[in-house]
């Protein structure tokens, strides 16, 4: 076992000096391509503590998927946390805006956690879902047919499919005006920026203004809801709450901050990885197109493979271990779902994409246990309608060769910012 000492919540001192001056090739807020680090790091130091962000990074599947599960020992309370402090400014902005969002769900502990899951649990019902797959469908439709009528052969997957679709589907859930959805983007950078971005004090200080705005709006929904009514997820919180449930206003505006943000960011890059991942491997791709019933199975591929979200944080209660190294109570640690998802020891050559992989669905990126994502099946509803219309619609499509994808600096969120494809149109 390697024994670190036990300093609450900061470095383990001592520890850095064993660490290699290059962190296994591993940068935190680097997300071109960490995939080669998570590989060395699995192998040479599966829990490694990075004094560069005060965080033990857990790279081997075995061990990702334990410490979600022992939510006793590991609670969440810090995955929506800035992993760079705020600064004066940001704070001043955001105390004097009346900022008090707190989590909806992701970073609060039971019995608060598994109260208000339970509310949340009850509005998220298959009859909404249903009711929003035909919109899905036309929204996808004219997305493509749209991009077909510029008539240059020429797309950007991001901009022209998947950054609208899933924005517009939870502004449509939650009530809440769909023409909003480039304010809502640019109050969710805001958000991701935030929270797991690497921002000095005077960068956060616009991103400090949306978030005050963000949370106004949340509010508002919340008012409207208890004035008005409506047929929506903001309307039923509301009437569960008047017809006895345990939630407050403000947390049922928190989970309004949440979802408004956890409902499109990860589609959106989940989306555009689907496409981005299956022209990567034609054979993939031409599979899905002569048979899209695959597509299930192709889509928890790309989950493993390429997820939204490499990393998720907990912090330890209590002194304890992970994977033979100690840690101590308080210590903060950054969970790789992207490194995990390719551990050889749970997915043979789990670095290879294969849509027809028996076990692609045992992935993590949706967590594990008592925070296991709430909206997967609405994601996975989203991807799959986009892939059944575009490889019907684009069976030629092409991705643009010798382009380099730029992924957006951060901890968590691995974000393709712009996918060039050729269309090639019968
Ligand atoms: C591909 C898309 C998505 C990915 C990769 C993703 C990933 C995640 C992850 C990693 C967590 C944390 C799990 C944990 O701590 O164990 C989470 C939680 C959550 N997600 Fe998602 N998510 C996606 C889509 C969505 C959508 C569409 C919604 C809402 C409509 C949503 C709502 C939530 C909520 C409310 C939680 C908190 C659950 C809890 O703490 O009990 N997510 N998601």
């Amino acid at each position: 076992m390697t024994s670190t000492p036990a300093v609450s919540g900061g470095c383990p001192m001592g520890y850095g000096a064993q660490a290699p001056a290059d962190h296994h090739g591993y940068e935190p807020f680097a997300m071109e391509n960490p995939f080669p680090a998570y590989e060395r790091m699995r192998t040479e130091q599966p829990v490694m503590f990075d004094e560069r962000t005060g965080l033990y990074v857990v790279t081997r599947y075995d061990d990702v998927k334990e410490v979600f599960e022992k939510w006793e020992t590991f609670c969440s309370e810090n995955a929506q946390a800035p992993v760079r402090k705020r600064g004066p400014q940001a704070t001043g902005i955001m105390n004097d805006g009346g900022f008090t969002a707190y989590s909806g769900l992701s970073a609060r502990r039971p019995p608060e956690h598994t109260r208000i899951r339970a509310v949340a649990q009850k509005a998220f019902t298959p009859r909404r879902f249903k009711a929003l797959e035909p919109m899905i469908r036309e929204n996808v439709k004219a997305s493509i047919s749209s991009m077909i009528s510029r008539g240059d052969n020429h797309g950007d997957i991001v901009s022209d499919l998947a950054y609208s679709l899933p924005t517009i589907t939870i502004l449509t859930l939650i009530g809440e005006d769909i023409s909003l959805v480039d304010t809502y983007k640019r109050w969710s950078d805001a958000r991701a920026a935030m929270t797991w971005g690497d921002l000095s004090d005077e960068e956060q200080i616009p991103y400090a203004h949306d978030l005050v705005e963000y949370w106004d709006r949340c509010q508002e929904l919340v008012a409207r809801a208890h004035a008005t009514g409506g047929d929506n997820l903001t309307a039923d919180l509301v009437k569960a709450q008047s017809e006895g449930a345990e939630i407050s206003d403000h947390e049922i505006a928190s989970l309004l901050y949440s979802l408004l943000f956890a409902g499109h960011e990860t589609t959106t890059t989940f989306i555009s990885n689907c496409v981005r991942v299956l022209l990567e491997h034609r054979d993939a791709w031409d599979a899905v197109v002569a048979n899209p019933k695959q597509i299930p199975k192709a889509l928890d591929e790309v989950l493993r493979y390429s997820g939204s979200i490499v990393g998720w944080r907990r912090k330890a209660l209590t002194d304890t271990e992970v994977g033979g190294v100690q840690i101590p109570e308080g210590g903060e640690l950054l969970l790789l779902m992207g490194s995990a998802n390719r551990d050889e020891s749970r997915f043979e050559n789990g670095e290879d994409f294969d849509i027809t992989r028996a076990n692609a669905r045992d992935h993590l990126s949706f967590g594990f246990g008592i925070h296991y994502c709430l909206g997967n099946m609405l994601a996975k509803l989203q991807a799959k309608i986009a892939l059944e219309e575009l490889t019907s619609a684009l069976p030629d499509l092409q991705l643009v060769d010798a382009q380099s994808i730029p992924f957006r600096k951060n901890l968590s969120f691995r974000v393709p910012e712009q996918i060039n494809v050729t269309l090639n149109v019968n």
